[in-house]
């Protein structure tokens, strides 16, 4: 799997990261289970949540590159809500989010921050990612403005810092589907913009 590593900060500004040590081992499929295994160590060993991404990032290339049931996963966003999670790990007072998440064509996400850590692959699909940043002012306190957008294709990894706002939308006339990874969700931290009644909560 080829493409770019992006990552976006903590204000919204983002940037192409330098190329990682691409790891290739074909003669054994690097399971799910290894790469959580790899994961777990790196969460343990690095504190600071840019250079976690960085280490992270080719460990998940590698899995995706030994992974083809992913792509071939059929998930298929719900004809309601135009969007659709499988989780592909789950385990009590382990707490990361790992899985594959799809979006109709033209659906758009809120607006949110996912106050932690976070990694998005993109297996397939067009998905159009805007980062924004907050500036208060004292009638506003919660008051963002956009900062710019990429366009992610597939191969493509997009690494958030915990307080980087974004808000994606799938383009094209296929449905996206990506690979999430996140840490531990800080509540206290994490920001949704609520594009209906036009208020910022924190959840
Ligand atoms: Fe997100």
């Amino acid at each position: 799997m080829t493409g770019k590593d992006w990552l976006v900060t903590d204000d919204g500004q983002y940037h192409v990261c330098e190329a990682t040590n691409h790891i290739e081992d074909l003669t054994h499929p690097y399971r799910l289970y290894r790469f959580l295994t790899d994961l777990e160590d790196v969460l343990e060993q690095i504190s600071d949540d840019s250079l976690r991404l960085q280490a992270i990032c080719p460990l998940v290339r590698r899995l995706l590159d030994s992974s083809s049931w992913l792509e071939i996963a059929l998930l298929e966003p719900d004809s309601e809500t135009g969007w659709a999670v499988q989780t592909l790990y789950d385990e009590p007072f382990f707490p990361l989010t790992v899985q594959l998440v799809a979006w109709a064509p033209g659906a758009v996400s809120p607006i949110h921050n996912h106050a932690s850590w976070g990694l998005v692959a993109l297996l397939g699909g067009q998905e159009k990612n805007t980062f924004w940043q907050r500036s208060p002012i004292p009638k506003f306190p919660d008051k963002i403005q956009t900062v710019g957008d990429i366009l992610l294709a597939p191969g493509d990894v997009l690494c958030l810092m915990p307080d980087a706002i974004h808000h994606v939308e799938a383009l094209g006339d296929e449905p996206t589907i990506s690979f999430n990874l996140y840490g531990e969700t800080d509540y206290a931290r994490r920001f949704e913009f609520n594009q209906i009644q036009g208020t910022a909560e924190n959840f």
